[in-house]
């Protein structure tokens, strides 16, 4: 197995942070789900509320990134550093996904991201410190709220625009199957202040991504 200094880990990260925040350059590993839908015929509001709604789900992707980034340093078991990795790169396609789909809107992920990467990695890189059930307690929680977001969101939008819906509902279902896994790797249940806090920061982020 190859060692990694700190230098080398330190230039992965940086690289791991840049790819997240630059567009393009976080490749999806699978293909986008919107593509076997034709581009839908919009109006102007429409088409500003769904480009407010998928930049909303673009930062959310940013902070799933970063948290899992942040917990993967600070994780002790080296299964759950692993399983930290793996769905992070999952989350990878998400966030390429809704690029793609911001680009074709003709509008742009939010300007807020550099600050939100770097309160989501320090809020992962802390729960890892506070042991594995916590951390994957953190990530089913999170996935969980997620799930909700998405679920709003589907409502929300048009119709009409399969491609967007298309995309929607692949990031539900993946994002379900995270929150089962770090259940079943034995995540524990969070006190409800944690969750309450959880959903106060996700909301802030929610409502500024969505104009900014
Ligand atoms: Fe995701
Ligand atoms: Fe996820």
């Amino acid at each position: 197995m190859r060692h990694y200094t700190l230098a080398d880990m330190l230039i992965g990260h940086v690289d791991q942070v840049l790819r997240t925040l630059t567009p393009n350059s976080m490749p999806a590993l699978r293909p986008s789900p919107a593509q076997t839908y034709a581009s839908p015929v919009l109006n102007s509001e429409q088409q500003t509320e769904i480009a407010g709604l998928m930049r909303v789900n673009h930062t959310g992707e940013v902070c799933a990134q970063a948290l899992y980034h942040g917990q993967a340093l600070t994780a002790k078991l080296p299964t759950v550093r692993a399983e930290m990795q793996r769905a992070a790169l999952e989350e990878q396609d998400h966030l390429a996904w809704c690029e793609l789909r911001l680009h074709e809107l003709h509008s742009r992920p939010s300007l807020l991201n550099p600050l939100w990467y770097g309160l989501s990695f320090g809020i992962g890189a802390a729960a890892g410190i506070a042991g594995d059930k916590w951390s994957l307690g953190f990530v089913a929680e999170t996935e969980k709220q997620v799930c909700t977001h998405l679920e709003s969101h589907l409502q929300r939008i048009p119709p009409q625009d399969e491609r967007t819906h298309a995309i929607l509902t692949q990031m539900h279902e993946d994002e379900d199957h995270h929150r089962q896994q770090a259940l079943n790797a034995g995540g524990a249940d969070l006190p409800q202040p944690v969750k309450q806090v959880m959903g106060m920061i996700s909301k802030v982020m929610t409502t500024t991504s969505f104009y900014v």
